[in-house]
């Protein structure tokens, strides 16, 4: 194998539907030089009328955005001032830390506790920071990037219903890879009026280069609304695409199957190696603590195989790796380096036989 294998952003390797590739192909150009009509039929645009018809959701509160990156950064600038608190979770997406600083915000770490080889949430934690601090926005990923866990449907629930004076934002960008029912997010959103719920094509819909998130409202957030309204429209092409996307409901669902599938044997084949601890992901990536004097060794001999996945360097995590998982050829590829790398260092082997049926 020799292009380079970009193992470290949580990309969906697999690459979109090809129903997107025909959009592209039949693009016409001559509505790209003019701007969106879609609000002289009562919407703001095709792509939010169809994803409020998809989650049950009414169309004025679902509010895209170039990313959830995006989303989330118009949150935070829309409800947070000097001063002001916000939680987030400790072992979290650098993003809300250095969101928090852009608005020299007072961030409020709560642990994510590693419990039965997954890293769990605390909800009681959580509250009881929030009954001290009053957040001005609680952050709270699920699956959460780079641990990799979800947040359990009862915990969650109690957390949104507790929290009612802050802005909740739910971060889903990970929505798909193992869950895929909405019900939730319509209960969540009944609860608490300040709850947002982000989404993106750019993770489970393989369109991240396209920059395309949304965020899912609560009725209490209507300053956000206001906030990230764009008068003039959307990118009327990227909308095509994601229409596309997410009308092939079935390459999708076959595509998170082979990515489940994967993720499992480097679960298994870190279980069996020594002094590896690989985390149970509901993510298109996995989490995996390694001993950590053998860091360059790793890194120097995935790097020579044109393999690059991401090595933290965040305090609380700084023996750990994260691997993205590819296409099934990528994960057998990665797999069997790994094993040469680790045996030439005296590790368990671990069994390969199915990668390399
Ligand atoms: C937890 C989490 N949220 C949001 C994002 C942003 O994704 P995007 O802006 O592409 O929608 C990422 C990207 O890696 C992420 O890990």
């Amino acid at each position: 194998m020799t292009s380079p294998m970009l193992l470290d952003r949580n990309e969906n390797q697999y690459g979109p539907s090809p129903a997107c590739r025909h959009v592209l192909r039949s693009a016409d150009l001559h509505e790209l030089s003019l701007y969106s009509r879609d609000y002289t039929r009562g919407i703001k645009s095709e792509l939010s009328s169809r994803l409020g018809r998809l989650l049950g959701i009414p169309e004025e509160r679902i509010l895209l955005s170039y990313g959830s990156e995006d989303m989330l950064k118009q949150v935070v600038h829309c409800y947070v001032h000097k001063g002001d608190t916000i939680l987030l979770p400790r072992q979290s997406w650098w993003y809300y830390k250095s969101l928090a600083e852009e608005k020299d915000g007072h961030a409020v770490e709560y642990t994510l506790h590693e419990r039965n080889g997954q890293f769990v949430y605390d909800a009681d934690e959580i509250m009881a920071l929030y009954d001290v601090h009053i957040p001005h926005v609680i952050l709270i990923a699920s699956p959460n990037n780079p641990t990799g866990n979800s947040i359990g449907p009862a915990d969650l629930a109690r957390i949104v219903t507790h929290c009612i004076e802050s802005v909740v934002v739910l971060d889903e960008a990970y929505y798909g890879f193992s869950l895929d029912g909405n019900d939730h997010l319509r209960e969540l959103l009944d609860v608490n009026h300040r709850l947002i719920v982000l989404r993106t094509f750019s993770k489970y819909y393989a369109l991240a280069g396209l920059r395309i998130g949304y965020g899912c409202a609560g009725e209490g957030l209507s300053r956000l609304a206001t906030f990230s309204a764009r008068y003039l429209g959307f990118n009327r092409l990227s909308e095509k695409i994601a229409l596309a996307a997410l009308d092939d409901r079935a390459y999708y669902q076959e595509t998170a199957k082979k990515i489940r599938e994967d993720k499992q044997l480097y679960y298994e084949f870190f279980t069996e190696c020594e002094g590896f601890t690989p985390f149970l992901s509901d993510a298109n990536f996995i989490l995996v603590r390694y001993p950590v004097h053998m860091r360059q060794t790793l890194e120097q001999g995935l790097t020579e195989h044109g393999i690059t996945v991401k090595f933290l360097d965040d305090p609380a995590l700084r023996d750990c790796m994260r691997i993205t998982i590819g296409t099934r050829e990528q994960d057998r590829y990665v797999l069997s380096v790994l094993d040469g790398l680790l045996s030439r260092h005296g590790r368990v082997r671990p069994a390969l036989t199915t990668m390399r049926q």
